[in-house]
């Protein structure tokens, strides 16, 4: 079998490496802090008898998964505390490919890359539904790609890389189409905090036994190095998640969930609205710097994406190092999320320095 490597880890260390200062756009790793309850959470953590430093329960903390399930509106036996949305997305595609129902993922293009590259891990098809311009998926697209043989539709909003919030509407007719073949609709809802549009909606507003919804702390408390993270499923498919998540990990960080817990019990709305302003802040910042240059590009609805076009520049990974080494800008090369946009290249907005970006953009391609 030959892994498909996402190319994520290759550019941040080849921006690491430049003999040069390099404003780094590559990975959606918040910059801004995290919530004051976390750092307190991780202070008195340490403290703590050496009984809290051994294994805790292998499906996560129980007063965290009764916290995630009063807030999702779920049973606490459904949810599962992973090691970040990517094991989330892992055991939810690993479940839905073992029930027998067909070897199929339908994915979108642009895809976040470890869909596909879990996708061939697990001995799954791929099979890729394209995006609209901007971003958004058309059910009846999905519709008529999905077969018997279809296991599962992965979709993802607030997207990456395209900043796409899909309406209810979409949502809904997503897990219809994954209810009419039997298959399993996985909505990775990773960026919910992010969504600058008003319009999310989870799947959860939809009662389904045909949807897994995955998500994680990552991106809303800005900890990626914390991996926490969860699933939700149907009851009848959490047994198997459950063991094949403790037969690969034992069990996660428990500081670590110990201090999200504390995080989300303390942490009043008006954290996640100052960063969702801030994010608006860079968008406009670097999409009115952008306009400087000529460029094509995106305005997310949410995530901390935008994508650009510039002239004669494809979004090759070749063209990706050489911006790093001539123009100090490090993004990610677009033909990393599949065929339909690499023309273009992706920019991750967790940098102050988005303005400095664009006007070296706009120096490079003048
Ligand atoms: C769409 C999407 N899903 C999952 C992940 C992985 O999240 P985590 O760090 O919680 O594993 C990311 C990270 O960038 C992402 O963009």
């Amino acid at each position: 079998m030959e892994y498909e490597t996402p190319l994520f880890f290759h550019v941040m260390q080849y921006a690491a490496r430049a003999d040069r200062d390099v404003i780094d756009m590559v990975s959606g790793n918040p910059d801004w802090e995290p919530p004051e309850a976390l750092r307190e959470g991780l202070r008195e953590y340490a403290d703590f008898e050496p009984d809290r430093f051994q294994y805790p329960p292998s499906e996560g903390l129980l007063e965290l998964r009764e916290e995630i399930a009063a807030r999702r509106g779920v049973d606490t036996e459904q949810v599962i505390v992973t090691n970040g949305a990517g094991e989330a997305n892992y055991l939810a595609m690993a479940r839905a490919l073992e029930r027998g129902r067909g070897s199929e993922i339908i994915l979108t293009d642009p895809v976040y890359p470890y869909y596909p590259g879990k996708t061939t891990m697990l001995d799954g098809t791929q099979t890729f539904v394209a995006a609209d311009e901007d971003g958004q998926l058309d059910p009846d697209a999905v519709r008529a790609a999905a077969s018997e043989e279809t296991a599962a539709i992965v979709a993802n909003s607030p997207n990456n890389p395209t900043g796409a919030v899909y309406p209810e509407a979409t949502i809904g007719e997503l897990v219809d189409v994954a209810e009419e073949y039997d298959a399993i609709l996985i909505s990775d809802e990773v960026y919910d905090h992010y969504d600058l549009s008003g319009e999310f909606a989870s799947a959860l507003s939809v009662d389904s036994e045909n949807r897994i919804v995955t998500n994680a702390f990552s991106k809303s408390l800005a900890i990626t190095g914390f991996r926490v993270g969860y699933a939700i499923f149907p009851p009848e498919l959490v047994d198997d998640a459950r063991s094949r998540h403790m037969l690969v990990n034992v069990a996660g960080s428990r500081p670590s969930q110990y201090a999200v817990l504390q995080a989300l019990r303390e942490t009043p709305p008006e954290y996640y609205e100052t960063n969702r302003e801030l994010l608006r802040e860079r968008v406009d910042t670097f999409t009115d710097a952008l306009d400087e240059t000529g460029a094509e590009y995106t305005t997310p609805q949410g995530s901390f994406y935008v994508m650009a076009r510039f002239d004669g520049y494809p979004g090759t990974l070749a063209n990706v190092e050489r911006l790093i080494d001539e123009a100090g800008v490090a993004g990610m090369p677009g033909e990393a999320f599949g065929d339909s946009r690499s023309d273009w290249l992706r920019f991750a907005l967790v940098t102050p320095r988005v303005e400095e970006a664009a006007k070296r953009l706009a120096t490079h391609f003048e």
